[in-house]
């Protein structure tokens, strides 16, 4: 992509104090938008929002999974109250539903169940002329505070879509590492394990760029560093700060480049298996990871080899040949993950032999029409997704 977005960002220990300075003067109505896990810790962003002189209405009606139909209830919200601050408070699905019912909001010409078809990264949507966007996340995985994405489930077709567009980035992204001090470890990690993959994917995807590879880099070295440290200890004020810039840093990577290979079979498992996406991004990135490093690449993409070979250097690995590296680096994404308590399989996730035969023809149709998979900087289609699914279900 030629060109960067980003968010403005307020980050660090105590940045809650520093949002009525943003935000005062810029509306009278805000609609708070959260789930029913993090209403209750909504009071005291909603406090702050009072102070800048907004009326704050809480709708805490947020699904697990974002999907078409919180979006059509959240626009509803939305068009009832008639804000001009739009604040997601909690995890990515909470940040993707708010962000899709503020497209429907700001465009009542666009059908719900079209939204997928409407935006793309070149319609012309004109977000901001009924309300601004501050996205204020409560996990450190998907880094939707930073990004120009939003992935939904269309239940009724049983498939994920994403859609994206310049517009879409939140004008303010608030992390107060505070507010993701409640997440219990099993969370930590499998959100935690989604920065990595954004961090990879963004990374070796075809559309990479110089400025979304120094922040991929600084956000896997960060993920290494900081995400044992988070699941150990919840309470580790500086871990937390660190996955939680570490999730805007990628989010930021992958947001100006694209993911690629691990979100592809990830938005698969996630539809077929119920597994969170967290969870299927930390499962899948081993294989694609190998996969890239083993396939020939397309021309005009830069060489997978090389750049994981470069990425393993920046985060410590220094043997001498390429493949070494890049072996050593697949292994230490397996012992974090080890470390952290994330299966390395989809066996040990639960998956039967029974449940991956009978759905292993829908796993890869999925991921053979999933979009990351243009971004893939090698084809993986027919027989070897499939063989890829099935070294998954096995391990490594
Ligand atoms: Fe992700």
């Amino acid at each position: 992509m030629p060109y960067f977005v980003s968010p403005k960002i307020l980050f660090g220990k105590g940045i809650l104090k520093r949002l009525d300075a943003e935000i005062k003067g810029r509306g009278k109505k805000a609609l708070l938008m959260t789930d029913k896990n993090m209403a209750p810790q909504s009071a005291q962003l909603a406090e702050v929002i009072q102070g800048a002189g907004y009326e704050v209405m809480v709708w805490d009606q947020a699904e697990q999974e974002p999907s078409i139909d919180g979006a059509a209830a959240g626009k509803e919200a939305l068009v009832r109250f008639q804000p001009q601050m739009v604040t997601a408070f909690g995890g990515g699905s909470v940040i993707d539903t708010a962000k899709a019912a503020w497209i429907l909001y700001a465009r009542p010409d666009i059908e719900v169940q079209q939204i997928g078809k409407e935006v793309s990264p070149k319609s012309r949507l004109n977000l901001r002329e009924k309300a601004f966007f501050l996205a204020v996340p409560t996990t450190s995985g998907t880094g939707s505070e930073c990004t120009w994405a939003v992935v939904l489930t269309d239940k009724a077709k049983n498939r994920k879509i994403a859609f994206a567009n310049n517009e879409i980035v939140p004008d303010l992204a608030l992390l107060a590492p505070e507010f993701t001090v409640g997440m219990p470890p099993g969370l930590t990690a499998s959100t935690g394990m989604d920065v990595l993959g954004h961090a990879f994917d963004g990374f070796t995807a075809r559309q990479q760029t110089d400025f979304s590879d120094g922040l991929c880099l600084q956000a896997m070295k960060m993920a290494f560093s900081w995400l044992p440290k988070a699941v150990k200890d919840g309470g580790d004020m500086v871990a937390r700060e660190k996955m939680q810039n570490a999730a805007a840093i990628a989010g930021m990577g992958f947001g100006n480049s694209n993911t690629s290979l691990s979100h592809a079979l990830a938005h698969s498992l996630g539809v077929t298996f119920h597994i969170s996406h967290g969870r299927s991004v930390g499962l899948a990135l081993i294989y694609s990871l190998d996969y890239i490093t083993a396939n020939p690449h397309f021309e005009n993409t830069p060489d997978p080899k090389e750049k994981l070979a470069s990425s393993a250097r920046f985060v410590g690995i220094n043997n001498a040949s390429d493949q070494e590296a890049i072996k050593n680096l697949i292994q230490k994404i397996k012992f974090l993950m080890e470390e952290i308590g994330e299966p390395l399989s989809l066996k040990e996730a639960g998956v039967s032999p029974n449940q991956f035969e009978a759905n292993l023809d829908d796993l890869v149709t999925r991921a053979s029409k999933d979009v990351n998979m243009y971004s893939t900087p090698c084809e993986c289609q027919g027989e070897k997704l499939k063989d890829l699914f099935c070294r998954m279900w096995v391990g490594y």
